[in-house]
């Protein structure tokens, strides 16, 4: 059967609202899209499991839509790690080639690479990716692909994304109950950003936020490559309690209010509109001013905005994000998110739309698939890569060369 090593790809986004299985077909003229499935996450929070079987039965149906979409069985797939839980860290290492400068190969970046994996990280962690960000040759910095070139010493900058090991571990175990195998984990803001960043911007300098149910996640590219990742824990969820609370309507009735009447901005709401808000326990419903839902949403939207500029500040690379914010995930469609956005962090902000596969659903080109849509295609680079490289590399350091993206 087609799988992961043949013509198929399959990826696996367990999202805190959403669980989505997208199935690829690796054609002459790249990936072409063959089915998909979204089923509610059950049993998954801010990127942990918390509850093995709900997470398993919603892998289930997620898949088993993507497979009668497809016409063909999962059996391998790629599977997306985040949450609060990731860190990233930047690092470096090196090697000295000898007295006198020499020819520098694949054997060499890998020793220089090493040593930058080489400090000490928690027993309880592991690295998801290492993302090379520039290597230096003597005193020449800002070299991309050293293979071939000479030096007396090899050093290297890399960008260290990692994970608590059970909660990667648990997502890994939820799939394969669900009876597919894992070939690969990807950093999801990572895979998202192949598929709404542009090549300039990552050269430019670039943050893109995913802002999904359970948290906000950020990662910024600077010169092609990663320079910094984090996460805010924020997300349409908190929005959606925040409106529970004010409007003492129960959280399901509070989440389609959003979803139809939401605004981050209060003065885009005409004075005037009504909507009708459901009571809890037997109270009959209310007629609520529009207005109230924006006002209850507008310091939410601040808040995150605020605390995504500290983070950025933090990180000594917001000044290099000159392209600007690109946000993503299912609650950045909240209306007026840009404008509170643009305001707080005082940069250009747009709204992400993923690249499209051949024959996608129009559904799917929407801001909340962005990252299932990105792994397919980062699958894709790393298995191009593992092709190229098996030989003298292995697989290990396959993260060496999908890092960066096209
Ligand atoms: N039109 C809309 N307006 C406001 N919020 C919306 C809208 N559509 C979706 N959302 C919110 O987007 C969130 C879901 O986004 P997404 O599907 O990207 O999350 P996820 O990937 O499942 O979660 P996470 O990435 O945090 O694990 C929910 O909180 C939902 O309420
Ligand atoms: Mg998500």
């Amino acid at each position: 059967m087609a799988n992961q090593q043949g013509s198929f790809l399959t990826a696996i986004d367990v999202g805190s609202a959403k669980t989505c299985a997208l199935m690829a077909e690796v054609t002459d003229n790249g990936l072409r899209y063959r089915g998909h499935g979204v089923a509610e996450s059950r049993g998954s929070r801010k990127g942990v499991i918390v509850e093995l079987d709900k997470a398993v039965a919603a892998i289930q149906k997620a898949v088993e839509a993507a497979e009668d979409a497809a016409g063909a069985p999962v059996e391998h797939a790629i599977v997306g790690v985040g949450g609060a839980h990731v860190r990233g860290v930047n690092s470096h290492g090196g090697i000295s080639l000898g007295t006198r400068p020499r020819e520098i190969g694949r054997d060499e970046i890998k020793q220089a690479v090493e040593r930058a994996r080489a400090i000490p990280l928690p027993a309880d962690r592991e690295i998801l990716h290492l993302l090379p960000q520039e290597f230096i040759l003597d005193d020449q910095a800002g070299v991309h692909d050293p293979v071939g070139m000479m030096a007396a010493r090899l050093e290297v900058r890399v960008h260290m994304v990692t994970a608590a090991t059970s909660a990667a571990q648990n997502v890994i175990t939820a799939v394969n109950k669900a009876g597919v195998h894992v070939d690969d984990t990807v950093y999801e803001p990572l895979a998202a950003a192949d598929s709404v960043l542009r090549a300039d911007e990552r050269e430019l300098g670039v943050c893109l936020a995913d802002i999904g149910a359970g948290s906000t996640e950020l990662i910024i590219f600077h010169q092609g490559a990663v320079a910094y990742t984090g996460v805010i824990p924020i997300g349409g969820d908190h929005f959606t309690s925040d409106l529970s609370v004010g409007m003492c309507t129960p959280l399901a009735a509070a989440e389609k209010i959003k979803k139809a009447y939401g605004s981050a901005i209060v003065t885009l709401i005409p004075e005037g509109n009504e909507v009708e808000v459901p009571s809890v326990g037997d109270r009959p419903s209310r007629l609520l001013p529009q207005r109230l839902v924006a006002e209850i949403l507008e310091p939410r939207a601040r808040e995150l905005f605020e605390m995504m500029r500290e983070a950025l500040r933090h990180s000594g690379m917001f000044e290099a994000c000159i392209a600007g914010v690109v946000l993503s995930g299912g609650a950045s469609r909240l209306p007026g998110i840009f404008d509170v956005a643009e305001s707080a962090l005082r940069r250009a902000v747009r709204l992400s739309w993923p690249t499209p596969l051949a024959k996608m659903p129009a559904t799917l080109a929407e801001p909340e698939y962005a990252t299932v849509l990105g792994m397919v295609n980062y699958g894709q680079r790393a298995r191009i890569a593992r092709g190229l490289q098996e030989d003298r590399w292995g697989s290990r350091l396959k993260a060496l060369l999908v890092g960066k993206g096209a």
